[in-house]
């Protein structure tokens, strides 16, 4: 069967876009990255991209004079690569709802906490402050409120009594690096379907258990 193509949107780091890379490599994923796109220049993202073979390009919103041609521009390498699927990883820009609209049920983005819980920026710190015992991550379709949309997949950590920001984004990092191959092959494989704004996962196995943090003594 064809494989799905994906279009990678980053800023940074793109250790979810490595994530997949790594992923796609195995050649029973039924997802292929066709291009990966840069809003910042020179980023860690583009070169782990570039040694993986992947075509990429730098879209620099502050070449364009509004958002709206900015997205054109995106819009339109998305579409020149031939992308089914765009997955934002790491990528910084918010998107407008026009753009939203054009890619409805066809754009996905990976959050570090479990939505609706802590949208937006400093999430591990907000997490930390108000004292949640477990937090994660989550991949959801994307809709034009920030942070907002069908859930496809999920997965939690527990908040240790010791953590700090940066040890618990790393534990949800690990997880982060788990769930996204996981949703796009979901995706990939026609498995997953937006039914009045919830999603539904054809053949889905559910964990057996339920977690407590913490535990009786
Ligand atoms: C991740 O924590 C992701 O959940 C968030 O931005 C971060 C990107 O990290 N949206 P990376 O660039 O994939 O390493």
């Amino acid at each position: 069967m064809a494989k799905l193509k994906i279009g990678v949107l980053i800023s940074g780091r793109g250790s979810n876009l490595q994530a997949l890379i790594d992923a796609a490599a195995d050649t029973a994923f039924p997802a292929t990255i066709a291009t990966v796109i840069s809003n910042e220049p020179d980023v860690a993202g583009l070169a782990r991209a570039q040694a993986a073979g992947i075509p990429t390009a730098t879209i620099n919103h502050r070449d364009f004079p509004d958002r709206a041609a900015f997205e054109d521009a995106l819009h339109a390498a998305l579409g020149e690569a031939g992308v089914e699927l765009v997955c934002l990883a790491g990528f910084m820009r918010l998107l407008t709802e026009g753009f939203v609209g054009r890619w409805w049920d066809r754009l996905i983005n990976i959050h570090p906490s479990l939505l609706p819980a802590f949208r937006g920026l400093h999430v591990h710190e907000a997490v930390l402050a108000y004292g949640a015992r477990f937090s994660g991550c989550t991949v959801h379709y994307v809709r034009p409120a920030m942070d907002d949309g069908p859930i496809i997949v999920q997965a939690a950590v527990p908040v240790l009594a010791d953590d700090d920001a940066d040890q618990l984004a790393a534990r949800i990092l690990a997880e982060e690096h788990r769930i996204y191959p996981l949703a796009v092959r979901l995706i990939a494989e026609g498995r997953v379907r937006v039914e009045g704004e919830r999603v539904q996962v054809a053949n889905a196995k559910a964990p057996g258990t339920s977690l407590l943090n913490p535990l009786p003594d």
